[in-house]
C-alpha cells in the first residue's frame, strides 16, 4: 500500500539524492506528516498519545526527509535510563515506496543514532518483524546485531528481533571485550546472539 502523502503510487520517484533534505522534529505542523507515514506503512496502530509522547520529549531524535516540499521518510526515537545503561530506541522508520532504495532510511536512522551517541548513549535498540528482510538488513548494515527472538511480539502474531547497537566502550581494555565476545557467541543459538547486560 502506497501513503497519500508520496502521492505516486508504488512507482519510482525521479530525483538525486542531494535534492532530499533532512529537518528535525520542528513542532506540531510535522505531526500530522509523521503519523501519515507511519500510519499506512507500518502494522502496528498507534495513537496519537504515542506519537506525541515520542516528539514532545525527544524533539531532537525524530526527523523528516522532505522532496520539493514532500514527506517522504520519517524516524522517530526516544532515549533514557535503561537498568544501568542509557540507551536510545528507535520506535518508528518509514521511507515512501517511491523513495526507497536511495539511502534515505539509511540518512535518517543515522542522525539519530549520531545524537543519540552524541548524547551519551551507550547503545541503540529496536524491534523489527522476524520477516522484515529490507529493514533487517538496513540495521544489519549499520552494524546491529540480533540481540533477541520475542514470541509474538506484534498485534498481528509475528515474531520480532529485538536488534542491538552497541557503541564501542572507550574505558574497556581490548582484552576483556574479547572476553565479552567470545561469552555472547558461546551463547548464542543458530542465528541470534543473546546479549547479555
Ligand atoms: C525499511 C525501509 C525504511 C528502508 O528504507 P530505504 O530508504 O529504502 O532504505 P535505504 O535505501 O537506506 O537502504 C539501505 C540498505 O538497507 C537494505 N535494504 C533496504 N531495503 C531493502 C529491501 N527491501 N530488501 C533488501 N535490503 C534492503 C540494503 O542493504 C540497502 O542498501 P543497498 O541499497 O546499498 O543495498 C523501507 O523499506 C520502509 O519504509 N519499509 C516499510 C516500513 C518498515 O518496515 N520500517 C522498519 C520497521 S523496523
Amino acid at each position: 500500500m502506497d501513503t497519500g502523502v508520496s502521492g505516486g503510487g508504488d512507482e519510482k520517484a525521479e530525483f538525486d539524492p542531494s535534492e532530499i533534505t533532512y529537518v528535525s522534529y520542528g513542532g506540531e505542523h510535522h505531526l500530522p506528516l509523521i503519523m501519515n507515514l507511519v500510519d499506512q506503512e507500518l502494522s502496528e496502530p498507534y495513537s496519537i498519545f504515542t506519537y506525541r509522547y515520542f516528539v514532545y520529549l525527544w524533539p531532537q531524535l525524530s526527523f523528516l526527509a522532505f522532496h520539493k516540499e514532500k514527506c517522504v521518510g520519517t524516524v522517530v526515537c526516544k532515549m533514557g535510563e535503561h537498568r544501568s545503561t542509557y540507551r536510545g530506541y528507535i520506535a518508528m522508520l518509514v521511507v515512501v515506496k517511491p523513495y526507497r532504495g536511495k539511502g534515505i532510511a539509511t540518512e535518517l536512522v543515522s542522525r539519530s543514532i549520531r545524537v543519540m551517541q552524541e548524547s551519551g548513549c551507550e547503545e541503540v535498540t529496536l524491534e523489527a518483524e522476524v520477516t522484515n528482510k529490507g529493514a533487517l538488513a538496513l540495521y544489519g548494515r549499520l552494524g546491529f546485531i540480533r540481540a533477541k527472538r520475542l514470541f509474538r511480539y506484534y498485534l498481528n502474531g509475528v515474531d520480532a528481533f529485538r536488534l542491538k547497537l552497541l557503541f564501542p566502550q572507550p574505558y574497556i581494555h581490548p582484552s576483556l571485550l574479547m572476553e565479552a565476545h567470545e561469552d555472547s557467541i558461546r551463547r548464542s543459538s543458530s542465528d541470534t546472539i543473546e546479549v547479555s547486560h
